[in-house]
């Protein structure tokens, strides 16, 4: 008998979605102890979570998060509202004794990020940021790859994380939707957003990152506020661009942008290692591409890895070789792994702890574009 994980999930827009999916199909392709109820939806905005409720199965509907923390019918708080919201949510969340599940990037900034790490631990509550790309089989098979040892010594780790869809002038910042605009609620732009996630999978793969010089960029300096009805300055990074060099002695340069027309979610990385190099791209994202130089010369190059058969990491939960897997997949691995960390005891990454090293890249990262210099990033 599998034992009932009632879920309390905050915000019903893009990642409300992705996370309830996720809670649906679990129990029916993972084999776990535990099997997540989708207990209740809470949204500011009762009439759209009243139709979510409706349309994703959830037993009840929340308005005032607060609310939903008293309950005691609630096991996992699941926090997928916007970033200026997610330190106090979870802080009150683990003090009243609930598992978290938090969106990324963690906090605004790693002073908020930091009474997290700290408040989930002084309660010892099961807590996950979710970094989804981390758990796309193909990242997943890269990780393997560089544990095995397979790429040797690694030289270069290059990413890039590209949009375009900020690029008009009169679209305004702030509210439902453009948020992300609005520093107040994002605290960051390209870099919290978009690049909180190269960076996260970037020290998963290839360990901490030592120093960083950057540059930003705002193209549109003022839109009119949603909230305000005013025309403000435009406080977040429109577009960021940084070197880094990781504590392995390897160099990075990482970029992202919502102006690079006709991009529209393009994240990519490519590491060279003495021995071999791998590349992924989100747009073909089920593969790997491998380049092996100890290969016989005459058929050497680059390989084009379809990561679907039943070897490779996630794929014998699914269908049979060959069938490819996409985006909504991650987020049901990164649930299938909380739920195992939960029956074994040994957590899923990232924790809170975990996520506060990308978190701690970000602040140096916009201090370096700020103050023109090359920043150590702060991990303590
Ligand atoms: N892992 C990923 O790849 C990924 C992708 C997109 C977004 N995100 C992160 O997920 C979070 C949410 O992003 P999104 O795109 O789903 O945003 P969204 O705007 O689509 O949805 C946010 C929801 O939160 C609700 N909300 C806002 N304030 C609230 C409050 N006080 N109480 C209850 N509900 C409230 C809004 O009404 C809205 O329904 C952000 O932190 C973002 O960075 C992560």
């Amino acid at each position: 008998m599998k034992k009932k994980l009632n879920i309390g999930l905050i915000g019903c827009g893009f990642m409300g979605r992705t996370h309830s999916n996720a809670y649906r199909k679990v129990s029916n392709f993972f084999d776990l102890d535990y099997k997540p109820v989708l207990k209740t939806i809470c949204d500011r905005n009762e009439e759209k979570a009243k139709k979510f409720a409706d349309q994703w199965d959830f037993e009840s509907i929340e308005t005032d998060w607060r609310k939903l923390l008293e309950r005691d019918d609630i096991d996992v708080i699941d926090i997928c509202t916007p970033n200026n919201l997610h330190a106090e949510m979870a802080i009150a969340a683990a003090e009243a004794g609930k598992m978290i599940i938090c969106e990324k990037p963690l906090a605004m900034n790693t002073a908020e990020g930091k009474a997290m790490v700290d408040a989930v631990e002084k309660t010892n509550v099961a807590n996950l940021v979710s970094y989804n790309y981390r758990r796309i089989p193909a990242v997943t098979l890269a990780k393997n790859l560089i544990d095995q040892g397979k790429l040797g010594k690694i030289y270069h780790y290059r990413a890039n994380f590209l949009q375009d869809w900020t690029i008009a002038t009169d679209l305004p910042q702030g509210g439902d939707g453009l948020w992300r605009l609005d520093a107040k609620e994002a605290g960051s732009g390209v870099t919290g957003d978009l690049l909180a996630h190269c960076i996260d999978t970037a020290i998963w793969l290839n360990g901490p990152i030592k120093e960083v010089t950057a540059m930003t960029e705002t193209f549109v300096k003022e839109r009119q506020s949603v909230t305000s009805g005013k025309v403000e300055p435009v406080k977040i990074d429109d577009a960021c661009a940084f070197l880094a060099r990781f504590e392995n002695g390897s160099l990075a340069i990482f970029e992202s942008t919502r102006y690079a027309r006709g991009h529209k979610a393009l994240y990519t990385f490519e590491i060279n290692g003495q021995n071999a190099s791998i590349a992924w791209d989100l747009h073909d994202l089920h593969r790997l591409s491998w380049f092996d130089h100890r290969d016989e010369g005459q058929t050497r190059g680059w390989r084009s890895i379809h990561v679907t058969d039943g070897e490779h990491p996630y794929m014998d939960k699914w269908w049979v070789p060959g069938l490819a897997i996409g985006y909504e997949h991650s987020f049901v691995h990164q649930v299938a792994d909380f739920l195992e960390g939960l029956a074994t005891g040994t957590p899923a990454a990232p924790t809170f702890r975990d996520a506060l090293m990308t978190q701690a890249v970000c602040d140096a990262v916009l201090s370096s574009a700020k103050n023109k210099t090359w920043e150590t990033v702060q991990y303590e």
